[in-house]
């Protein structure tokens, strides 16, 4: 059989005659066996379910295949379907596509699939365990293949990784509309994700994975500067910034290894306790800590030299964070800054390691005898917890950082809550910083890809960003300059940080004003040639992107954050106003059940069009959450749409009455 070209390979979907299988590739990183929980008859459906995409005279060969696969790895890959091409964001004109568009979010989807860049590519898992593009091999083909057809006439809906189909729109339809995880609500827990997904009929999608909207390691670098460097702003008495300051934490994981680089980005001496030496050193040799530590001792004499420097560095302390809080309180170090990111949404099996065990130690209990592991964790906890509240007690700026630490250690039963004994002691980092100081305001994670795939489109982008912001810095009110300011300093710096890592992205915060003057800069770039087209987006952990009560919606106190009306208003009014695609997901950063998710991804080719549907679009985007926001009775939010509605004409929004409380006391 003659070898297809790239283009022949996307063209033809599924191939009619069955590939050779793919051996088990042991030098990348596997998605870990899944929980098998099925019934005999339930495997027989999922089996059912995947030989649905196949001709049946292939149905012989492929059952006994996909049942090994079934019972190995708890799901169906379709491993044998993987393409033979290489997995990576082409240049946008390497697509064979009838629209540009659709190249686009081939490109996009390739990104996420690149081995440099998801985590177990093998599997279409993009990050976090288990955020995946696809379900299977035959869907990602088949998505391809539609791709490559469809037309500015149709649309291609995607049911969790599965194309449904081409179905007639129109021009100004968006191209894709996906759905990710969206579940009859009384069968979202934990168990219904391991056997839906398991039986093919759904899965989970993260926030930019099963959106095609992942860049890497540079969002999250990025969101974790942003939230250093404002917890500093909370603890600047006059404004003397983070010179000389201490922030200690822990975890050099997936995510968590962002926050020494973010540390010093915001310029701090910042401290990473991590438990395990290989995570420690794959950081270091990255260049995303300074230096390493494995004394205590060692470790004290190094953070007084540093902070008496004010020496911008970051420390990874090999060895337990509970000994840290414990040693520095013992010597009476002044901790400005304290958070925690071990993996606290997952504690019993390897997120969290508890104090007095080495990492060997706890793996073995954990398997062996998980009673006493989690009772050692929740010992280890209770230590930790009592250390934080003692530094706290002499002035740390303790904050929860979305890994359900105060959440486990108040199951420990650690003086954690506050005095209501509803609430904890410390805040999250959304309700005391990214909400207050980002959110409400309008400041979200925009992104943006240049689809040339060219370095120097991207440092071209940079320059018009950072000219943009400079220049609504010079009429902006006060209160939003220091977010303008992080960002002009991020964006200036943004590409000696090397942060990309697989297409040519590039993530900042900016407000609603901020998104559109910047995305029509670029689209006015594109029509003169100076650049080609752009593919605009966000994180779904944003403004308005995003119903997650222990997260992004924390900082709402009316009782409506455990509602989702705002991530699916967004997701329809983004629809109708331009996007290019559009998704909604049931999990995504806190899990299946817990949130509801949603984005866009937007072409900028250079027309008109774009022009008009960027304005639309953007502007509801953002203000769709900030209207939100204060509704719920949030100042600054309340502020910030009255400052929009000035702005706006056709915007009219519904604003909160307030109560005085000796109405209410005296009921
Ligand atoms: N708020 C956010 O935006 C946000 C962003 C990213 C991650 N998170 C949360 O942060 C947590 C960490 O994410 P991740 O991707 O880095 O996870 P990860 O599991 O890759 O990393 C956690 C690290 O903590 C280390 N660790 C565990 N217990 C320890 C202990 N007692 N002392 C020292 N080190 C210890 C582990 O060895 C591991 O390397 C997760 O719960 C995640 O959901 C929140």
């Amino acid at each position: 059989m003659s070898k297809l070209s790239f283009n022949e390979q996307i063209l033809q979907g599924i191939p009619n005659e069955l590939p050779h299988i793919k051996p088990h590739d042991a030098a990348i990183s596997h998605a870990p066996k899944r929980k098998d929980i099925l019934s005999a008859a339930e495997k027989k459906l999922a089996l059912r379910n995947a030989l649905r995409y196949f001709h049946p005279k292939h149905h012989e060969t492929l059952a006994p295949e996909f049942y090994e696969e079934l019972n190995t790895y708890g799901r169906i890959y379709m491993h044998r379907l993987r393409p033979e091409y290489e997995m990576f964001a082409r240049p946008i004109e390497e697509y064979p596509a009838k629209c540009q568009q659709a190249a686009a979010i081939m490109l996009m989807i390739q990104n996420n699939l690149d081995p440099a860049v998801a985590q177990h590519p093998h599997e279409l898992i993009t990050y976090g365990g288990n955020g995946a593009v696809f379900q299977n091999w035959a869907q990602y083909l088949l998505t391809m293949q539609y791709l490559s057809c469809i037309t500015e006439e149709q649309t291609l809906h995607m049911y969790s990784g599965h194309p449904m189909g081409l179905f007639p729109s129109s021009k100004e339809a968006p191209r894709v509309v996906v759905t990710n995880g969206i579940m009859i609500p009384n069968y979202s827990k934990q168990d219904d994700w391991e056997k839906f997904n398991a039986l093919g009929v759904t899965q989970y999608g993260q926030m930019t994975a099963g959106s095609y909207m992942y860049i890497g390691p540079q969002g999250i670098v990025h969101g974790t500067a942003i939230t250093v460097l404002n917890a500093g702003r909370k603890i600047s008495k006059a404004g003397e910034g983070l010179a000389g300051k201490l922030f200690v934490t822990s975890g050099l994981g997936g995510m968590s290894g962002a926050q020494p680089k973010a540390g010093n980005i915001a310029g701090c001496v910042t401290v990473a306790a991590e438990i395990n030496p290989k995570a420690a050193h794959k950081r270091f040799d990255q260049g995303w800590v300074d230096e390493i530590i494995n004394d205590i001792d060692v470790l004290v004499d190094r953070i007084k030299k540093a902070k008496s420097n004010k020496e911008v560095v970051s420390i990874a302390y090999v060895g337990n964070i509970v000994e840290v809080w414990e040693k520095l309180d013992e010597e009476k170090i002044l901790v400005d800054l304290g958070s925690d990111q071990t993996s606290l949404h997952n504690p019993w099996a390897g997120g969290y390691y508890p104090m007095g065990l080495s990492l060997e130690e706890s793996n073995t209990l954990m398997a062996n005898d998980p009673e006493k592991f989690k009772t050692e964790v929740y010992r280890s906890l209770e230590r930790q917890a009592t250390a934080i509240n003692k530094h706290t007690a002499r002035g740390t700026y303790f904050f929860d950082y979305g890994n359900a630490f105060l959440l486990e250690a108040s199951r420990a039963g650690a003086d954690v809550m506050a005095n209501d004994g509803i609430n904890f002691k410390y805040p999250s980092y959304v309700q005391d910083i990214m909400g207050p100081m980002c959110f409400d305001f309008g400041f979200g994670p925009f992104r943006w890809v240049c689809t040339s795939g060219k370095d120097a489109d991207l440092d071209f982008t940079d320059h018009v960003a950072k000219d943009v912001l400079e220049e609504i810095l010079k009429h902006a009110p006060q209160e939003i300059q220091s977010q303008l300011n992080d960002n002009i300093q991020w964006i200036k710096q943004a590409k000696s940080n090397k942060l990309v890592v697989g297409s040519k992205a590039r993530i900042l915060y900016a407000n609603a004003e901020g998104r559109m003057k910047i995305a029509q800069a670029f689209n006015q770039a594109v029509r003169e040639e100076k650049i080609g087209p752009i593919v605009l987006g966000r994180d779904h952990h944003d403004v308005s992107g995003t119903d997650s009560p222990y997260r992004e919606t924390s900082n709402i106190y009316d009782g409506s954050r455990f509602t989702a009306d705002m991530a699916i208003h967004n997701v329809i009014g983004d629809s109708f106003r331009g996007a290019t695609w559009v998704s909604i997901h049931n999990g995504g950063g806190v899990g299946w059940g817990e949130v509801i998710n949603g984005g866009f991804g937007m072409l900028l080719d250079g027309s008109e069009d774009a022009d008009r549907k960027l304005k639309n679009m953007l502007h509801f985007d953002v203000n769709n959450g900030i209207a939100r926001r204060a509704w719920a009775r949030n100042d600054i939010a309340v502020s910030a749409i009255k400052r929009e509605m000035e702005l706006t004409k056709d915007l009219l929004v519904t604003l909160p009455n307030p109560v005085s409380d000796s109405i209410l006391d005296r009921l």
